[in-house]
């Protein structure tokens, strides 16, 4: 029943909220149930304000956040479904496994998980999952512990952020902390996942990220994922230089910057190489492999006479997973072993070799190379599930490849 309450809930309102479930008590079976319900929520909203409270004043930030993938890290139909899946396996005792970064707030709230739950699996939940304040609110992060976790202090009431001599507000009070312009913040939710834990050192989503050229140039997470620009950093505030807050990751032009493919082709009568060096030019692992199904794929489609198909081939970088009954799974939180691990390293050069047949009565061929990200995939009743939690049915763009670089020639065969 708690699924009616589906809108977002103010501070406020809240009590609005707490006297409705009362009057509506009668009609449950377990009336004080829905009363309770409401004001845990407005209990866990007086710690962990809603984004819709820091909007008011800080418009341009909030819609960007909106346009992030962040701002449906417990909505998006993928979640929904593997929460599911997840919930009723051996390894979903640890019920609030999920959330502690898809909704962190609930490190703080161990026994309203079931609150999350409900709303997470509503679909239209109105708590927030990765919002303003559950990263604003993070005083420190531990990076002893594995995955490294965020403390908050929530006593406080202070939102921490990247500037110095923050203008003031009715709202709260502002401190700078370093931690925000540092990778370390990032890290305690992106840098490994607990449930695959028993898979050691090959459970790290970034590899060797601290290795790379580009952090030790001094580059953050934050330099590329939420790129400077000019804006305003509050509702008038326009004098300062400002983060990018919708995460450019999969979605938004920094996937061109991804790699680079250098291709050559030497045809030697009957037979065809295709040499493709794949450049990542990313500093961590390409693909990061949580979900597990994560995978980006290099195509080939070799093009003949009238334009048709001739010879298609690829190449897949990514990681499977074995589970304790020594079977696949496309669910890291079963996984026991890595059986195969070609995901492109940081910084990684990677060379391919392609061999097809000539193709025959042409002149010419074309080659057609794709880098993309890999629609989701799984076991059909899990796809299906997926299918079914999206508003789009089967037209989700978890189903679509997302296109990184595409690389076309065409090549003339000489006699
Ligand atoms: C509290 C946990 C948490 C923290 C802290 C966090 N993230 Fe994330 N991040 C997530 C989750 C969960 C998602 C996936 C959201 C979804 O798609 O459901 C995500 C998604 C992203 C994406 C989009 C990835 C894609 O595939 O397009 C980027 C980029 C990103 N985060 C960058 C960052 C950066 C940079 C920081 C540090 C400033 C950061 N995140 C801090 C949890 C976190
Ligand atoms: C240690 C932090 C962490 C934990 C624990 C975690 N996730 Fe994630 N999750 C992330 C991050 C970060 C991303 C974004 C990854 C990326 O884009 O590279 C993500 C992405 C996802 C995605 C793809 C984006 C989307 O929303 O469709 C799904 C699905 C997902 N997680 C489900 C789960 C489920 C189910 C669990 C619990 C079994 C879980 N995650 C546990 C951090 C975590
Ligand atoms: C009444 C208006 C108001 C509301 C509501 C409000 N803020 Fe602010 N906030 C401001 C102003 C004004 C500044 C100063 C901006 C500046 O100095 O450029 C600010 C600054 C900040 C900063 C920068 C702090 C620093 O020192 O780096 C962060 C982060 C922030 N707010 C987050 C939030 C979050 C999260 C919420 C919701 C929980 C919120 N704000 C709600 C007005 C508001
Ligand atoms: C995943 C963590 C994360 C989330 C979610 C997030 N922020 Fe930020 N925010 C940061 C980081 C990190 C910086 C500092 C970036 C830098 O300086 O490189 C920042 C900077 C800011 C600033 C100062 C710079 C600017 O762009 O104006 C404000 C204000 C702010 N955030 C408000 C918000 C509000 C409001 C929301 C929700 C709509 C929000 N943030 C969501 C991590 C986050
Ligand atoms: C030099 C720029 C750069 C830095 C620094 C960087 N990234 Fe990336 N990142 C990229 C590029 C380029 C991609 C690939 C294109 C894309 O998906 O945005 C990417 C992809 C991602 C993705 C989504 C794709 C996936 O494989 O799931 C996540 C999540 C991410 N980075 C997180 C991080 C985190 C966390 C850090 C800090 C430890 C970080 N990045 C540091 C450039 C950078």
């Amino acid at each position: 029943m708690m699924v009616r309450i589906s809108s977002r809930v103010k501070t406020g309102i809240g009590v609005v909220i707490a006297v409705m479930a009362l009057c509506l008590a009668p009609w449950f079976d377990r009336g004080t149930f829905a009363e309770e319900i409401a004001l845990s929520q407005s209990t866990i909203e007086q710690a962990f304000p809603t984004s819709s409270k820091c909007k008011r004043c800080h418009e341009r930030v909030f819609e960007e956040w909106e346009t992030s993938p962040l701002s449906r890290s417990i909505h998006s139909p993928a979640f929904r479904a593997l929460l599911d899946i997840f919930l009723s396996s051996q390894a979903g005792k640890d019920k609030a496994l999920c959330f502690r970064c898809h909704a962190p707030h609930v490190r703080e709230f161990p026994n309203q998980v079931q609150l999350f739950i409900n709303q997470a699996k509503a679909g239209d939940p109105s708590l927030d999952g990765v919002a303003c304040a559950q990263c604003h609110l993070i005083k420190q992060v531990d990076r002893a512990k594995q995955p490294p976790e965020p403390k908050y202090e929530l006593e406080s009431k202070t939102i921490y952020g990247p500037y110095k001599d923050s203008v003031q507000n009715r709202a709260h009070q502002s401190m700078e902390l370093g931690l925000f312009q540092r990778s370390d913040l990032c890290l305690n939710c992106h840098q490994s996942v607990p449930s695959a834990a028993v898979l050691g050192k090959t459970n790290d989503l970034l590899g060797n990220w601290d290795q790379s050229k580009a952090v030790k140039s001094g580059k953050e997470c934050q330099t590329c994922h939420m790129p400077e620009q000019v804006g305003e950093s509050a509702n008038g505030e326009k004098k300062r230089k400002t983060a990018n807050h919708t995460f450019p990751g999969r979605i938004g032009t920094l996937r061109q910057e991804a790699a680079k493919l250098d291709v050559h082709t030497k045809i030697e009568g009957e037979k065809t190489t295709v040499t493709v060096k794949v450049q990542s030019l990313v500093p961590h692992n390409l693909p990061a492999t949580h979900p597990a199904w994560a995978a980006v794929l290099l195509d080939l489609d070799i093009k003949g006479k009238n334009l048709k198909t001739v010879f298609t081939d690829k190449r897949v970088y990514g990681r499977v997973y074995q589970d304790a009954k020594g079977q696949k799974t496309s669910f890291d939180f079963e996984a026991v072993k890595v059986l195969e691990d070609t995901v492109l390293k940081p910084e990684e050069l990677r060379v391919e070799t392609f061999t097809f047949p000539t193709p025959k009565d042409t002149k010419t061929f074309d080659i057609e190379l794709t880098l993309n990200y890999a629609p989701i995939t799984g076991p059909a009743p899990f796809l299906q599930r997926v299918e079914a939690e999206s508003s789009k049915g089967s037209q989700d763009p978890v189903f679509q490849p997302i296109e990184i670089v595409k690389y076309v020639e065409n090549i003339p065969i000489s006699k």
